[in-house]
């Protein structure tokens, strides 16, 4: 099953805009929402020259407790919707600042959760469509390095799990994306292992490959569900004691 149009919420975000490149490529078309939206012309132009798909933008806060009147405003429900928004915050700062902190939980989870069920409602009633929700391996377990964040993602990853389970029967399917490290904007400057760091364009492909296959969690490069399933596993007792 192809989709023939998917929203992208968060789309100037590197993964974003690779994703929109891969639906596009397969000749879906494109609404871009985003911060800013009125400077996302060159993007547009990309998507319409290069792909010969409708392309277009519309402003958007996850934060900003509109996502009713955002869904009622969109012309027609895209059969796709992919959740890229997130903050990774800085962990020292939201311990120290309580406004910083919240705005990574509302950012990661709160704002993305709300406008996914929004989202959810109408594709219920129309009985098809995919949500895309992109998580992180940072909520499979918290660790002292970034737990609000983790938190935030966690709770997310929860959300998505529960409402696949809903829809299932409603003909609507959920991916969660759990994308290890990916080389973007949010870990610019930061060493990261070369081969635990999928680039953008490997991220899209790995989501349009999960939304036309039917997949409920995936994660972009195999090696992390181990990883993650090894770093789970490590007794309370020790975890603690380690610098994670
Ligand atoms: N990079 C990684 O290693 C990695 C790993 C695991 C998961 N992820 C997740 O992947 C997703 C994309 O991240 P990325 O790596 O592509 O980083 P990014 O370029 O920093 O993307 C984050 C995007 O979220 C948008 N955003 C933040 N707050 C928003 C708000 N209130 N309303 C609307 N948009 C908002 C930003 O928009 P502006 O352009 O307006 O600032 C930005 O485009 C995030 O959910 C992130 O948590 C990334």
């Amino acid at each position: 099953m192809t989709p023939s149009s998917v929203l992208i919420l968060g789309a100037r975000s590197d993964i974003g805009r690779a994703v929109a490149r891969r639906f596009a490529q397969s000749g879906a078309s494109v609404i871009l929402a985003a911060r800013r939206a009125d400077g996302l012309a060159d993007e547009l132009a990309d998507l319409r020259i290069r792909f010969k798909v409708a392309a277009e933008a519309i402003e958007f806060d996850v934060t900003d407790g509109e996502a009713e009147r955002f869904f009622d405003a969109l012309p027609e429900l895209p059969h796709t919707v992919v959740m890229v928004v997130g903050l990774l915050g800085d962990q020292p700062r939201s311990e120290a600042d309580l406004d910083a902190a919240s705005a990574v939980m509302a950012t990661n989870y709160t704002g993305p959760a709300c406008y996914l069920l929004a989202a959810a409602r109408r594709m219920a009633m129309r009985g098809s469509g995919c949500i895309v929700g992109i998580s992180s391996v940072a909520g499979d377990r918290g660790r002292q390095s970034n737990y609000v964040y983790g938190s935030a993602k966690a709770g997310f990853t929860a959300f998505l799990a529960g409402l696949r389970n809903r829809l299932f029967r409603r003909g609507v399917t959920v991916v969660t994306v759990k994308p290890g490290f990916v080389a973007t904007a949010m870990t610019a400057g930061m060493k990261l292992p070369p081969l635990l760091t999928a680039q953008p364009d490997e991220v899209g492909q790995a989501i349009f490959t999960a939304v036309t296959k039917g997949k409920d969690t995936i994660y972009v490069r195999p090696i992390w569900r181990l990883i993650m399933a090894v770093i789970r596993n490590v007794p309370e007792i020790v975890f603690k004691r380690l610098s994670m």
